[in-house]
């Protein structure tokens, strides 16, 4: 092979730990195990540290003596992105290292709610399984009342379970809006033609989206979903590498671990669902989930490693809430799925050396 490296690009946070010994939601040893199988070397890097036109780059290594060390070695052809960029100047310089031949997946970075909502839209066979969702504005707003008993309002970008609304109607002509502040919920009544302050603010923000709330399933009385790691394997194809739940705290209606959420894998979750059969449910979910990669794969390029949150009614009928870009993988681990947490890792990496294999064959083709 060319060059025996791969990269794993990582962000400041991560990148600190490597001093201090705690990578934080990267779990190194698995990303070591992967490069032993397949005689690799991972390197770890942030993107100050890369730069197109240079032929190496300062990476931590690790070492003789099971530390890692930072090493001056030769620049990566294939790059496994676990940061998150969203500034002009980094998508810039990604784009020049891709135009230098460099494979840098799952580099994407600017797809919000909305948009992602749109392109599995355009999929027929997808649309009966996305709640209805529009940018907020005062008569999106209107209709959507009109049509939905409860609603999601959130912002169109990432939030961590942060700044999300929902708003349930009571009885006929009367709603309630329910919001966190200050670490405890808030609610308000208000008649359908008199909406509260807090409503008529948000509605008209428009990096807001207004989404139809899926009926969740319960689990002890409490709302879940599921995280859905789905990623591009050793042969360069989609997998389910881990399904997991994620059940609201008491009385919450969002189920992020951020926001009190705990992690419980689906099997235990069924519990509560007598009625549902775990294997069909789970096969369920993994033909929607990799259907929902592939759509998105199609349109996204490099895409290879993300995190679904899938929602299922009472029925076991699936929902797509979000795709996470990013996945941090902790879900699992919380959950105490530790084959699955290992995978989450080590899946990238054989898409990795897939992709590094392709390329050299590409170039034994060209000669
Ligand atoms: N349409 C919906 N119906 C039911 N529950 C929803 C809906 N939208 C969001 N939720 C609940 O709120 C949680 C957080 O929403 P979502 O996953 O869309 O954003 P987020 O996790 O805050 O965003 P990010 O992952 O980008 O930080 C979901 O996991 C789910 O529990
Ligand atoms: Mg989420």
């Amino acid at each position: 092979m060319d060059c025996p490296y791969i990269g794993i690009l990582v962000d400041g946070l991560v990148y600190s730990g490597f001093k201090k010994g705690y990578t934080y939601f990267e779990c190194l040893p698995y990303y070591e195990e992967a490069g032993r199988n397949n005689h690799f070397i991972p390197c770890y890097f942030r993107l100050k540290d890369i730069n197109p036109g240079n032929s190496t780059i300062t990476a931590y290594v690790l070492g003789e003596g099971n530390n890692y060390d930072l090493q001056v070695i030769p620049k990566p052809t294939i790059i496994h992105n676990r940061g998150l960029f969203f500034t002009k100047m980094a998508r810039s310089k990604i784009a020049s290292l891709q135009k230098e031949g460099i494979i840098l997946f799952n580099s994407w970075n600017r797809y919000e709610k909305l948009q992602v909502h749109e392109l599995l839209t355009k999929k027929s066979s997808l649309r009966s399984y996305l709640p209805e969702t529009v940018k907020a504005s005062k008569d999106h707003m209107e209709e959507m009342m009109s049509k939905h008993d409860e609603l999601i309002i959130k912002p169109s970008s990432g939030s961590l379970g942060n700044s999300i609304i929902k708003v349930a109607k009571v009885s006929n002509e009367n709603w309630e809006i329910i919001f966190q502040k200050n670490k405890s919920l808030v609610k308000e009544s208000f008649a359908n033609i008199k909406w509260p302050e807090k409503l008529i603010t948000i509605v008209s923000n428009p990096r807001y989206i207004i989404q139809q709330r899926i009926p969740l399933a319960t689990y002890q009385a409490s709302p879940f979903d599921l995280r859905v790691s789905v990623q591009r394997n050793g042969i360069g194809e989609w997998q389910v590498s881990g399904i997991v739940g994620k059940v609201a705290q008491k009385g919450m209606y969002v189920t992020n671990l951020a926001k009190g959420g705990t992690s419980r894998p689906l099997s235990v979750l069924l519990q509560d669902l007598p009625h549902l059969n775990l294997e069909d449910v789970s096969t369920t979910i993994k033909n929607f989930s990799i259907e929902i990669a592939e759509q998105l794969g199609e349109h996204i390029p490099y895409l290879a490693d993300i995190g679904l949150d899938i929602g299922i009614t009472n029925e076991g009928f699936p929902m797509f809430i979000e795709c996470n870009a990013r996945d941090l993988r902790i879900t699992f681990r919380n959950a105490n799925m530790m084959d699955e947490w290992k995978a989450t890792h080590i899946t990238p990496l054989n898409y990795a050396i897939f992709l590094m294999k392709n390329n050299q064959k590409h170039k034994e083709g060209e000669q």
